[in-house]
């Protein structure tokens, strides 16, 4: 069973990616506001009817009816406002992941944990710390949405299909994230042989500002994260062993430990099974750096 913690929009729209996938037979929508994750649940399973999925999509409010799951991905907590950072959200979403992070830790002890919340990296080392879980088993979806958007920069720029275009984000979701142009192609071709340096920083500044573009005209990022959920959910559930950026605890990667930070990783049936080291140039080292020493400082600040 797939668990969803937080039945608002993104997690609404995670579970319904999900069933359309057929990535499970059931979905659970959990959340604390009563009604809510009951009727997003009767939503999404008229929907699945129609298309004759069979799906089962449970909302509830009470946590232990996540018990059995594989996977739990946590979205519950507050969005960002026009206006505000990722990091603006610390506190506040701290203290809501500690919490739910308690009753994962009892209600489903076996699963893998998959934060969403921001600030995402921060949000991702205090559930691998307040779960106990090994460090493969929490891996927090925010590289993935990124990544997402800098192929669409690209196949802007360059007028090529999206099905032609891979890109790479690593680093930290939020303000020191960072686009990766050189591991980033079209049909194989390196970005930087199809792209000047100028052409190239641009696409990496959209790529970092475009989430508050989207919540300063629509007030919610939605289909986007909802979908990067369902993509790393598949290739846990399907075993595909993709590659995708996760947020996860390093312990000498990159030459940093205790951190958990977007780095490219295996992603199968066990969750994260490979970290993989790309030799970073100076430049890109130095705006990953800053990232680690980001999440270092806001981690410092929460209680654990
Ligand atoms: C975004 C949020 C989910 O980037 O951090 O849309």
């Amino acid at each position: 069973m797939i668990t969803i913690i937080g039945s608002g929009k993104v997690g609404g729209d995670a579970a319904m990616f999900s069933a359309l996938k057929r990535l499970d037979d059931h979905i659970l929508l959990l959340d604390v506001a009563k009604g809510l994750p009951q009727g997003e649940a009767m939503d999404i399973n008229h929907m699945l009817a129609e298309q004759g999925i069979d799906v089962h999509v449970k909302g509830s409010n009470n946590f232990e009816d996540m018990k059995g799951s594989e996977i739990v991905v946590i979205v519950a907590g507050s969005g960002r406002k026009p206006g505000m950072t990722r990091m603006d959200l610390l506190k506040t979403n701290a203290t809501i992941v500690k919490s739910v992070v308690e009753n994962v830790k009892k209600y489903a002890p076996d699963s893998m944990i998959i934060p969403v919340t921001n600030p995402l990296d921060p949000m991702a080392h205090i559930t691998y710390k307040v779960s106990g879980f090994e460090r493969g088993r929490v891996f927090g979806m925010g590289g993935m949405l990124d990544l997402s958007r800098f192929r669409q920069f690209i196949c802007e720029a360059t007028g090529h299909s999206r099905d032609s275009v891979r890109a790479l984000v690593i680093g930290e979701h939020g303000e020191n994230m960072l686009p990766l142009a050189r591991f980033s192609s079209v049909s194989g071709i390196p970005l930087p042989s199809l792209l000047s340096k100028p052409e190239l920083d641009e696409l990496v500044q959209n790529t970092k500002q475009v989430a508050a573009k989207v919540i300063e005209l629509k007030g919610a990022t939605v289909h986007a994260p909802g979908n990067a959920i369902s993509a790393i959910i598949e290739s846990v559930t399907r075993d595909r062993r993709q590659v995708i950026p996760v947020s996860t605890c390093l312990d000498g990667e990159y030459g940093q430990s205790g951190v958990s930070i977007g780095v490219p990783a295996v992603i199968g049936r066990g969750g994260v099974e490979k970290i993989i080291e790309l030799e970073l140039d100076d430049e890109e080292r130095q705006m990953f750096e800053r990232g680690v020493a980001s999440v270092k400082d806001a981690v410092s600040g929460v209680e654990i």
